[in-house]
């Protein structure tokens, strides 16, 4: 592949492929040694949103396939004399970097990127659409402890609507077999979630003998005012907490996307609890970048 811009775009075929790679890749990163796959890559990492997890593994993935990385910084840039999307990625392009990394507030900036060079562009997260690297490293996360998704029940609550994570999962989830459970204030929730093959629920029906737990995060920062009535009453009715999780299979694990608002999304005593994966799904975040890295071939 050239690109990965989201998950919609894969088939079921490429999206297991990268699945098994990202687990070669964890290998690797467990046995602390380094590569040569993409020695002759010029990466840059061009963030114009915040990101610790995403810029910081996407580094370190480059530079464990010996890689050249470079954290181009947005609001040092001359984006800030006003130089467009387009001449930045095409000045990008002429320096030598032959993969671009891009998050952005707004939705569809990684396709016309791909559009416009003939780099490799990989999607790090645009405004609400997609965020496929996170969808990849939370079903490898998933597929580390359970054999197959399909049949798995997954649950998914939270704040749906604004969440570019929530779209890569479910493009995904459904793709590999498993069955979603959705709960949201009817506020946070999409109007496209009606073209997703899930069960929209309470909290108390989408837990209950779940296999896996995923919360996401109130994006206090993309949100209009007045969609929830208060953090502490949607808290008390879509945080993760001890009654809930109860509901659960026992062997369920308890996944979130981070940045977590403890004490909302849920309490400090699931999120450091033992079924909690939330470490985990980190670590493998640098194994799934890895792959994708290594998979994206430009062909220049
Ligand atoms: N999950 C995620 O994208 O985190 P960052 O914003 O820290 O990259």
């Amino acid at each position: 592949m050239k690109d990965l811009l989201g998950i919609k775009d894969l088939d079921g075929v490429l999206l297991k492929e990268i699945l098994d790679e990202a687990k070669k890749m964890r290998a690797v990163m467990d046995s602390k040694k380094r590569t040569q796959d993409c020695k002759h890559k010029n990466v840059v990492n061009v963030f114009y949103e915040n990101s610790t997890r995403t810029a910081m593994s996407f580094e370190i993935a480059g530079k464990t396939l010996g890689a050249t990385v470079t954290n181009m910084s947005v609001s040092t840039s001359s984006v800030t004399k006003g130089e467009n999307m387009f001449d930045t990625v095409k000045t990008l392009e002429s320096i030598g970097y032959d993969t671009i990394v891009v998050r952005h507030g707004m939705a569809g900036v990684p396709y016309f990127i791909a559009k416009s060079v003939s780099c490799s562009v990989i999607n790090a997260g645009d405004g609400r659409n997609e965020h496929p690297t996170q969808a990849l490293l939370d079903m490898r996360t998933m597929l580390d402890h359970f054999k197959t998704l399909k049949g798995l029940k997954v649950a998914i609550i939270g704040d749906i609507a604004h969440s570019r994570v929530a779209m890569s999962n479910l493009y995904g989830l459904t793709k590999l077999g498993a069955d979603v459970y959705i709960s949201a204030p009817n506020t946070l929730l999409p109007h496209s979630i009606e073209k997703f093959p899930v069960k929209v629920t309470t909290p108390q029906e989408a837990v209950k003998g779940a296999n896996i737990v995923m919360t996401l995060r109130l994006q206090l920062e993309r949100m209009a005012s007045g969609l929830i009535s208060s953090t502490g009453q949607y808290a008390k009715v879509y945080g993760l907490c001890k009654e809930l999780i109860l509901q659960a299979d026992k062997n369920a694990i308890i996944m979130h996307p981070g940045p977590v608002n403890r004490g909302i999304e849920m309490t400090s005593e699931i999120l450091d609890g033992h079924n909690s994966v939330v470490n985990e799904q980190v670590t493998n975040g640098v194994a799934v970048r890895m792959a994708v890295l290594k998979m994206c071939k430009n062909n220049a």
